[in-house]
């Protein structure tokens, strides 16, 4: 881990050792013997963590603790108890220590804590600069975010806006694809005509095939009047289809011919009127898996596949998730008039570490939240969710070394193919892609082993968590970093478990 360390002791041996031991372990490393050459240091040298003793002659390491809070507010000062116990400890952290190590000193247990002081300056020098960054870059046509995954669908966007071809918006739930497909027509030559949005889930097919053609007066009961359709009311805009894989397999046929002749038959009429609009769609469903389980129509699909647009779910865009925390928050904090304006250290760890099944919809919720509950001008870890509080990461880490909890290479091909297909939401096509094996392959290898080693069905489940609930996590270990714990880093009694490498200082 980047970063360096200055360590403040009036006995040359300890201050030797110690810093040769966090040397070995990678650390960059220097020291002095009084706080008052630790000051003099700082003058000229940028130094993150500061391991300081509390008895020295001259400057104790509690009032060099005060003196770096005042001057150094960035800096993060590690102090070594010895008598005094715990009273000291709490002076210490009064005084501004981000934590305590008690002597002798466990090298292991120091080189924890001061990696943990790292990640957390690290943590906090990214908040502080995604929120300079929301400030200053304007998100394209309101879609957020810097990672590689979103850059791409908005470079995508740009592509397309200018053509006329159908475009087929893809991702999960809450993940902006009609913020995409708004962004699409706001960018395109049509932005100055309408933009007609139309859930094709949401009626059933005779309804949806008088709002989307028209109707005639007299072509059911209460048509007291012939009404034009969406697509013509569209102009020459755009017509957004959301949630076409909910569409009824009646009106499906319905639409394959409306987009092949460009021209719509109102219900009960004869004449068919021509259309301008572009025709932009969306799912979260899987269409290729539709296809193949005869939901959706394979002609249909490939009409309104021309161009495809994959929105990537938030947990591939890991960089873009406290950008956009941020984003929500400012937009949140004017809108409430709240005087809410950062996120803290522990919380943001939590925010990336999270999986958010309901992707940026459920992280706008999740800072909606929290910012009506904050009590301070930032947001803590007590402000979010239990289940982001609670959750435990699923990266794959391994850390136990004890043989019975070792796993198969089987075992752990099974987990990681679960895994990819939960990170995809489910979708076995695109999973497959991603594992470089065919769809059957990928079948095969999230069969449970069987005893009687026939070969099995493919499993029917086919939801957005394919997890099964009897396999763990790959990761042995919790993976949240220590500074999650979120309760102010006080690390009262934080260096607790058995540390070999100990050094009893002078
Ligand atoms: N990149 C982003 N930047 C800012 N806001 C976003 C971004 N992506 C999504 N949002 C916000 O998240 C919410 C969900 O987005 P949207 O409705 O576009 O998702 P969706 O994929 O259409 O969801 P569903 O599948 O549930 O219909 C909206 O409030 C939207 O403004
Ligand atoms: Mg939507």
């Amino acid at each position: 881990m980047n970063g360096t360390i200055l360590i403040v002791d009036d006995d040359d041996d300890t201050a030797i050792l110690l810093r040769d031991s966090l040397k070995k372990r990678g650390f960059d490393v220097e020291c002095v013997n009084s706080a008052q050459q630790c000051l003099d240091r700082l003058r000229t040298e940028a130094v993150d963590v500061v391991v300081t003793d509390v008895q020295m002659t001259g400057m104790s390491g509690i009032e060099l603790c005060v003196e770096l809070r005042q001057r150094y507010p960035d800096l993060l000062p590690i102090v070594l108890t010895g008598q005094g116990g715990l009273e000291t400890a709490i002076a210490a952290i009064r005084a501004g220590a981000y934590d305590f190590i008690t002597k002798p000193v466990k090298v292991d247990a120091l080189a924890i804590a001061v990696g943990r002081a790292l990640e957390h300056l690290s943590l906090k020098r990214e908040v502080k600069r995604l929120r300079t960054a929301a400030d200053r870059d304007l998100p394209i046509d309101g879609i957020a975010g810097s990672s590689p995954a979103i850059r791409e669908t908005i470079e995508m966007v740009r592509r397309v806006s200018d053509s006329d071809a159908t475009v087929l918006i893809t991702g999960e739930s809450g993940t902006g694809k009609e913020l995409v497909a708004k962004a699409l027509h706001n960018l395109s030559p049509r932005r100055d005509h309408p933009f007609v949005a139309v859930n094709c889930a949401a009626m059933p097919a005779p309804l949806l095939e008088s709002e989307l053609f028209g109707h005639v007066r007299g072509a059911f009961t209460d048509a007291k009047r012939s009404r034009a359709g969406l697509f013509v009311q569209a102009g020459a805009g755009t017509i957004f289809l959301d949630e076409i894989g909910e569409m009824p397999i009646e009106m499906q046929v319905k639409l394959l011919r409306v987009l092949q002749e460009r021209r719509v038959r109102p219900v009960g009429g004869d004449e068919e009127v021509p259309f301008e609009a572009r025709v932009v769609t969306a799912t979260n469903r899987d269409l290729e898996t539709e296809v193949e389980e005869k939901r959706f129509r394979e002609d249909l699909f490939y009409r309104i596949n021309v161009v495809a647009i994959p929105v990537p779910p938030l947990r591939s865009r890991a960089g873009d998730i406290l950008l956009l925390a941020q984003f929500f928050l400012k937009r949140i904090a004017t809108r409430t008039a709240k005087p809410v304006q950062g996120i803290s250290g522990p919380a943001a760890r939590l925010l990336m570490d999270y999986d958010w099944p309901g992707n940026v919809r459920e992280l706008e919720n999740c800072m909606e939240r929290a910012v009506a509950l904050c009590r301070l001008d930032e947001i803590t870890v007590d402000d979010l969710p239990a289940k982001v509080q609670e959750h435990q990461s699923s990266k794959i880490v391994i850390t136990t070394e004890s043989p019975g909890e070792l796993i198969t290479l089987d075992e752990m091909e099974r987990r990681y193919v679960r895994q990819v297909l939960g990170a995809v939401g489910g979708n076995k096509t695109h999973a497959a892609r991603i594992l470089g094996i065919d769809r059957r392959s990928l079948y095969r290898r999230l069969e449970e082993p069987r005893h009687d080693a026939k070969p099995s069905t493919p499993p029917p489940t086919e939801g957005h968590h394919p997890r099964s609930p009897t396999s763990p996590p790959i990761s042995a270990s919790s993976p949240i970093s220590p500074i999650s714990n979120g309760h102010s880093n006080n690390g009262l009694g934080s260096p607790s478990a058995s540390h070999p490498g100990e050094i009893e200082p002078g």
